[in-house]
């Protein structure tokens, strides 16, 4: 794994709010997996080996009020080529939210204050469309273990602790251009601060899956493509139908009918 060294983050001047819910009380940390423009708060720390972080996290003397892991990168290629590109996109995307979970997650378990940890996924990981096969294979990951973690944590006796899946729009990031230069916020795309504000809401009304829309895409549409997705499964579609040229127009077509329906 390409370990960047552990780095404490002085608390950051950022004009997105600390994610912190302000009931029931979080008397406690923040950590966050990365500080990047979605997880902005007062601690960070990079995705650094498993021994790093859990020194840190033993030597912290507040509570964890929230773990986010939020650290990804994306990176292109095909299925068949470019297998380093794989191993790292899995070493920082999956297995450093492992890391991340195996030193936290013990000790957060007997804290007396309620905690939550926030991984983030990505719609990509749920729809998996073309043009990123190993970020989708990594966000599906993240998906799926955070599931299983959440589980976990439900049937864990006196686990004062949830977690919650971040499932971000378009949101204006480094990932999407905002940092090449003097660019404008495309309209589509949501701000960060409105990502986690949307976050946070959803955090407080303690949801699972937090799927955030964006200036393009309505919740209603993103609930269809889901739908259709798991479709593919269990009718027996092709493998990503959506795109395929028999069924596209068979999509767009479902897509305008539930759209239709809910109007
Ligand atoms: N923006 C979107 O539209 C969108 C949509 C869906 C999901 N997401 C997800 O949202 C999360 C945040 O991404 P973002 O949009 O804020 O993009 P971003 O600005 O590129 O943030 C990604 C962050 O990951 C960090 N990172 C990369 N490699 C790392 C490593 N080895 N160890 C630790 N940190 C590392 C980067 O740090 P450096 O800058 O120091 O390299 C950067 O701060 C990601 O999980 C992404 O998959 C974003």
């Amino acid at each position: 794994m390409q370990h960047r060294s552990l780095r404490r983050f002085h608390p950051i001047e950022s004009p997105l709010p600390p994610p912190i819910p302000p009931s029931p009380p979080f008397m406690s940390t923040v950590v966050c997996a990365t500080p990047t423009s979605l997880s902005a708060g007062p601690w960070g720390l990079y995705a650094a080996s498993g021994d790093d972080l859990t020194r840190l996290s033993s030597s912290l003397l507040a509570q964890v009020g929230v773990l986010m892991n939020n650290a990804a990168v994306l990176t292109r290629g095909t299925s068949w080529e470019g297998l380093d590109n794989w191993r790292k996109v899995f070493d920082v995307n999956v297995f450093g939210v492992l890391n991340v979970q195996h030193a936290f997650v013990p000790s957060m378990l007997h804290q007396e204050n309620p905690a939550v940890i926030i991984n983030t996924g990505s719609k990509q990981g749920i729809t998996n469309p073309p043009g990123n096969p190993s970020y989708n294979a990594t966000k599906a990951a993240v998906k799926s273990l955070t599931e299983s973690l959440s589980h976990q944590l439900r049937e864990t006796a006196h686990a004062n602790l949830t977690a919650h899946l971040l499932i971000p729009g378009w949101t204006w990031t480094g990932m999407t251009g905002a940092n090449s230069g003097g660019k404008e916020k495309p309209q589509g795309a949501w701000t960060a601060q409105e990502t986690v504000l949307y976050m946070l809401d959803k955090v407080r009304q303690g949801k699972f899956y937090i799927v955030c829309p964006d200036n393009e895409t309505r919740r209603e549409v993103d609930q269809l493509r889901i739908m259709w997705g798991a479709g593919d499964v269990a009718e027996g579609r092709p493998a990503l139908s959506r795109w395929h040229r028999d069924y596209k127009a068979i999509f767009e077509e479902y897509v305008r009918d539930g759209l239709a329906s809910l109007d």
